[in-house]
């Protein structure tokens, strides 16, 4: 039990690092926090600097999602407990301890994550936000139908992970309550 509290904790450390920031100050871009959509997040940093700031960002903010529920894996761990790391870190990112708690909207975290723990959903869905993408330009909204559609695509594929992606959807939802907003309006602004 120590090992997990103390994963679950790293977790929660490693998602408090929001990338977006010292990417864009490595690239001399203007903080995310204070510019677009002011999210620190791989979207609003292709709104400042373009894909390779951008893809930076994504990758490891994935990365700090995949590594701790990786090492989860690794030590044997239920895929309950995986779950609650990956929860820990998709949490770390969006209520960041170094960053007085105002953080992003999980969404790149939550497909690290994901990858390490339900492949297969975690693929498909980023195949849904790709299309949604293509087909809009939206990311706010790309990311809003692939969330949502990860507990029907786990519940068919991988069904031990859907309380995983139930909760996923809800959090990451809820942090888009602004883009849900703009959308309804008409007025998000895409890519
Ligand atoms: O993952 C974040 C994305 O869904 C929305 O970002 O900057 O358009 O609010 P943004």
């Amino acid at each position: 039990p120590i090992l997990i509290v103390l994963l679950c904790f790293g977790a929660y450390l490693a998602g408090s690092v929001l990338f977006a920031i010292p990417v864009c100050r490595a690239w001399r871009l203007p903080d995310p926090r204070a510019q677009g959509s002011g999210n620190p997040g791989a979207t609003n940093v292709f709104r400042a600097g373009g894909w390779q700031p951008a893809l930076t960002t994504l990758a490891l903010d994935a990365l700090k999602g995949w590594l701790p529920v990786w090492l989860a894996n690794q030590a044997d761990m239920s895929i309950m407990v995986q779950a609650i790391v990956a929860l820990s870190a998709v949490t770390g990112h969006m209520i960041p301890i170094f960053f007085r708690f105002k953080g992003g909207k999980g969404v790149a975290t939550a497909l690290g994550a994901g990858l390490a723990l339900a492949p297969l959903t975690t693929l498909l869905m980023a195949a849904v936000w790709l299309v949604v993408i293509w087909r809009s330009r939206i990311s706010a909204l790309a990311s809003i139908i692939a969330i949502g559609s990860g507990p029907i695509i786990s519940a068919i594929l991988e069904p031990d992970t859907l309380p995983l992606f139930g909760l996923l959807t809800l959090l990451i939802v809820v942090r888009h309550r602004n883009n849900l907003i703009r959308l309804a309006q008409g007025r998000e602004t895409g890519l």
